[in-house]
């Protein structure tokens, strides 16, 4: 079930924002030139929260072992092969709204 995570003025083109929707963590993230993303916000790695991470409008960049990630996709591109799980997402309005329903995080550490 789609549930409000945040209001669209929360988020800007080529940054990224820290949810939680039904007690889930995850980072919405907006490549720069694309749409807004939601995935899990815990990095696959050690499961240490992608919350401090750094984006550069391309790619997101955990802060505890450097591991990267696309942000157009979720793909590892520094880091063991591993795609970060992706939560629907859609816009009505002014809300983003996002589905946990059936999306089980991926950790490879
Ligand atoms: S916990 Fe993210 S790179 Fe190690």
């Amino acid at each position: 079930m789609f549930t409000k995570a945040c209001d669209l003025n929360e988020l800007r083109e080529g940054k990224y924002e820290v949810v939680a929707v039904n007690r889930t963590l995850m980072v919405v993230v907006w490549p720069q030139g694309d749409q807004p993303r939601a995935f899990q916000g815990l990095c696959p790695h050690f499961k240490e929260p992608l919350a401090d991470a750094r984006f550069d409008g391309k790619n997101l960049t955990c802060s505890h072992h450097d591991w990267a990630f696309e942000g157009a996709t979720g793909a590892c591109i520094k880091g063991k092969p591993c795609t970060l799980a992706e939560y629907p997402l859609k816009i009505e309005g002014e809300e983003v709204l996002i589905d946990t329903d059936g999306v089980t995080p991926v950790f490879v550490g």
